[in-house]
């Protein structure tokens, strides 16, 4: 007989009795996507891997802790079958074309009435690949869509699903790879794109040519203060129809003035999608090796901006009970003030060898880190020609792992 194609269909099974036998790595893998379909599952096997077992701890699926036998399949709408014992799964294949339900074999495709596609899912349209007898094929068809919906290369330009309003987009530290899928799929859509001197500059690049750049740092503010000429760019573009992405260094929320600017489209009616971004404060430690926290170092770390000195009256931070902790300190904005400050930890009880780490520029090619102690980080910023950005780390774990 000519081996014919399947034919594709979307199942909706929302409440609808799914049985699944065996609890194995099919199950496992195959298991999350039928309790997202909310699919009332019914599982028959007598063990199950620590993932499955927690499905069922959970309530998200009836687990009945026994072998397969005839009936199991009365009332189903679909079945998965992959026991690890062949009579079963051929005894409840069997079972399954008597009741026309149709099910799904892992030992053996071509006994079974329904193939599973490799399927994947990017922001409301599921993909689903059936290559026949090549599931790798599938899945790296699968990976090239899926990947090019999220980074916006596969986008119809006409058909494309436009953000309204504004995104801020939180961009990562610098290392175009740290920007989140959601960013970077937003940014491959925009109109227009208002950017930061930090963040993945790269990227800007990228992007097509009738995209208008706006270099935040360069807009002509005039009586205005720089963020308010900002805010009035992002509402001038948004109120002209334009996807607008304003694309920040770290995460918006994270010393970025995110929030003004979230509160100043809201006062004209814009809408806009927050979208959150790998801040310096742990990544750039990150990438030159500090762990933030570290069992047995460091139960606590404390993200603090260093911009206006201690004895400043504008400073809002508590350096003398910061001075008190004894976990990990990470400085933003810290470049000119180190010296007062670490004068000040040390004044208030924080130790003068408490090893530091200043590192400049993370994650982009010109990332360069230099260690000092509480007591010399002052002169060594000056001596080593330390200039922002630059991330600040104080406390032990600037020791992990051992130099
Ligand atoms: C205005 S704050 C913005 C922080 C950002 N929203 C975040 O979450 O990372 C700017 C400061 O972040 C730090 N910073 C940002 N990117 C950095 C990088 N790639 N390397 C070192 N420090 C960085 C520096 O301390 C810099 O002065």
């Amino acid at each position: 007989m000519a081996e014919h194609a399947p034919y594709p269909v979307g199942l909706r099974l929302a409440g609808r009795r799914v049985v699944v036998l065996g609890a194995g790595q099919v199950a496992q893998r195959r298991l999350p996507a039928l309790i997202a379909a909310g699919a009332d599952v019914l599982l028959v096997s007598p063990s199950a891997t620590p993932s499955v077992e927690a499905m069922a701890e959970a309530g998200e699926l009836r687990w009945e802790r026994r072998r397969y036998r005839d009936g199991d399949l009365d009332g189903a709408w679909y079945a998965l079958i992959t026991t690890d014992d062949p009579a079963a799964n051929a005894a409840a294949s069997a079972e399954a074309e008597a009741r026309r339900v149709w099910a799904v074999r892992s030992d053996d495709a071509s006994a079974a009435s329904a193939w599973t596609p490799a399927t994947g899912r990017s922001e409301g349209v599921t993909v689903a690949v059936l290559t026949g007898s090549d599931p790798r094929r599938s899945a790296a068809l699968r990976d090239t869509i899926v990947e090019g919906l999220r980074d916006g290369s596969l986008a119809a330009p006409h058909h494309r699903p436009r953000h309204k309003g504004v995104a801020l987009v939180g961009g990562g530290p610098g290392d175009p790879d740290l920007i989140t899928v959601r960013g970077r799929r937003l940014l491959a859509e925009a109109d227009v794109v208002i950017a930061d001197r930090l963040g993945p500059r790269d990227l800007l690049d990228e992007l097509p040519p009738h995209v208008e750049v706006v270099d935040a740092a360069k807009i002509p503010y005039g009586r205005f203060m720089a963020q308010e000429a900002i805010n009035n760019a992002l509402i001038e573009h948004a109120k002209a129809g334009k996807a607008v992405v304003r694309l920040k260094g770290g995460d918006p929320f994270v010393f970025g003035r995110g929030m003004e600017e979230v509160q100043a489209l809201a006062e004209h009616g814009i809408p806009c999608t927050v979208v959150p971004g790998i801040s310096s404060s742990i990544s750039v430690p990150a990438a030159a090796g500090i762990p933030v926290t570290h069992r047995g170092v460091a139960h606590e770390f404390t993200v603090v901006s260093g911009h206006v000195a201690p004895d400043d009256p504008r400073s809002l931070v508590d350096w003398e009970a910061l001075a008190r902790l004894q976990g990990t300190l990470v400085l933003l904005m810290s470049v000119e003030n180190i010296g007062r400050i670490a004068a000040t930890l040390i004044r208030h009880g924080r130790t003068a060898d408490t090893p530091v780490a200043v590192v400049q520029e993370g994650t982009t090619a010109a990332q360069r880190r230099v260690d000092a102690t509480l007591a010399t980080v002052g002169e060594s910023v000056k001596a080593e020609g330390i200039r922002p950005p630059a991330v600040i780390v104080i406390g032990e774990v600037v020791r992990y792992p051992a130099p």
